[in-house]
């Protein structure tokens, strides 16, 4: 593999798939490799920083997520509410920044609760933005963010709509879009998320598990990035001119 001269990634986007299937390997219930996902989070989140990566957005739950079995559904909220508690002192004193996207009116009282405290109480800070996508859809977010526009401008002239109208309502704000994605567990797919946002990202697919990326894991896929040559519609020629 040989290694282009591109920048560092500034923002990774992990699609955390393969819990369900790490535990069946193990004989494990389903909800024993969410619980070891979850933990691999922690870790993933201090690799991240350590890299110098300055976002990190991880699809955690997804709006189509609800369909799975009751009780699956609920020992995921139950990690998510423990994870949002345990971690918050952590991420304050690291420079981890916390920001939930997604429709969070969908949780319960106390995980909504445990979102603004955790992101207010780790507002301030900027050395690692940590974005967790729960109840989260990008088609339902280009939803919203088209209602929002449509509100801010009443009766405005659809020529006034462009491409900026949307981005500057989606949740993601004015941050960078992610450079490289990166889907554990095999799928090649996007599985509504980041749809907007991905439009020229480098997807990494990879048969390891969620459970199982580790640092090594991490590493690979950057050094993987490196190889890549990001023409953004342009010729290799010119790209290689500017650089
Ligand atoms: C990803 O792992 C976690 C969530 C979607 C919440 P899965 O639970 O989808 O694991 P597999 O795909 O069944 O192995
Ligand atoms: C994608 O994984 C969603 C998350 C990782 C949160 P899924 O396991 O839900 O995706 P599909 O259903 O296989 O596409
Ligand atoms: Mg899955």
């Amino acid at each position: 593999m040989t290694t282009k001269d591109i920048a560092p990634p500034q923002h990774i986007a992990f699609i955390m798939d393969g819990n369900g299937r790490w535990a069946k390997d193990r004989l494990l219930p389903r909800v024993a490799g969410h619980a070891k996902g979850a933990a691999q989070v922690r870790q993933l989140t201090k690799n991240c920083a350590r890299r110098g990566i300055g976002y990190v957005t991880l699809y955690a739950f997804s709006t189509e997520n609800w369909a799975r079995p009751s009780d699956e559904v609920s020992a995921l909220m139950s990690l998510f509410l423990k994870y949002l508690s345990s971690e918050v002192d952590e991420m304050r004193d690291n420079g981890v920044r916390l920001r939930v996207l997604g429709d969070t009116s969908g949780f319960s009282q106390a995980i909504q609760d445990a979102i603004a405290r955790a992101e207010s109480s780790t507002a301030h800070n900027d050395r690692l933005h940590l974005n967790v996508a729960a109840n989260y859809g990008g088609r339902a977010e280009l939803v919203h963010a088209v209602r929002k526009w449509m509100v801010a401008n009443p009766n405005a002239d659809p020529a006034l709509f462009d491409e900026a109208s949307i981005s500057n309502h989606l949740q993601t704000g004015n941050m960078p879009a992610p450079d490289l994605l990166v889907r554990t567990g095999g799928e090649c797919r996007i599985s509504n998320f980041l749809l907007w946002q991905t439009a020229y990202t480098e997807l990494y697919f990879t048969d390891t598990l969620w459970p199982a990326f580790d640092a090594s894991a991490l590493d690979q896929a950057i050094l993987w990035y490196h190889t890549r040559e990001r023409r953004f519609g342009k010729t290799s020629e010119q790209v290689q001119v500017s650089t």
